[in-house]
């Protein structure tokens, strides 16, 4: 059930020392490959990055908040060519959101890495560092890395109790939707 996928999908960031098979690979893949685009153009692609040392190597692409990938099996690097559409930050957001739903619903746990406006260091953008790296055309951008793999921490999953309610809005921005 979708309901279930979208409470119990949380973000995992330690991960057995265990490949996740190419199988599974593949229906992720096919999962991002469905994902809706603005008019239709798909201006995302996607690569999948297994070699240990290269995870390595791009698990430096920030300061913090990428530092696990080297410990991943995984990632997959959502990317857009950005003269295709106007709107390839929603596309490629979109298409990440479905490889997260998908890998969850296989039994994988995983970990959006932001690029986009992120930096390597000063001056150098997170998004160039990685493109030099994976030798990606000049016209394509970076939106995300999403790191997968079998999960080696438990998370809870979302509380219907506990949700930001106060975020609904009924019939303009000044009055609160109920839940029941
Ligand atoms: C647009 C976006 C960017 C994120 N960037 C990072 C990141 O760079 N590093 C990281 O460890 N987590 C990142 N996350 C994961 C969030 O920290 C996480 O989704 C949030 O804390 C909620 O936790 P949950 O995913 O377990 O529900 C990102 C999530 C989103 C949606």
């Amino acid at each position: 059930m979708i309901n279930d996928l979208i409470r119990s999908r949380r973000s995992i960031r330690k991960f057995k020392d265990k490949k996740v098979e190419k199988g599974k690979i593949d229906q992720i893949l096919k999962a991002a490959l469905m994902a809706p685009s603005s008019r239709s153009r798909c201006p995302w692609e996607f690569i999948v990055l297994d070699d240990q040392d290269i995870l390595s190597k791009l698990s430096t692409c920030r300061e913090h908040g990428a530092s696990f990938l080297k410990n991943a099996p995984l990632a997959i690097v959502v990317l857009a060519d950005t003269e295709k559409t106007d709107v390839w930050v929603e596309d490629a957001s979109i298409a990440a959101s479905y490889i997260q739903l998908r890998a969850h619903d296989l039994g994988l746990g995983t970990c959006w890495i932001q690029v986009r406006n992120r930096f390597y260091s000063e001056g150098v953008e997170t998004n160039e560092f990685i493109c030099q790296e994976l030798g990606i055309p000049r016209h394509y951008a970076i939106e995300c890395m999403i790191a997968v793999g079998y999960a080696d921490e438990e998370k809870s999953p979302y509380d219907e109790e506990s949700l930001k309610t106060e975020k609904l809005h009924y019939n303009g921005f000044r009055q609160g939707f109920e839940l029941n």
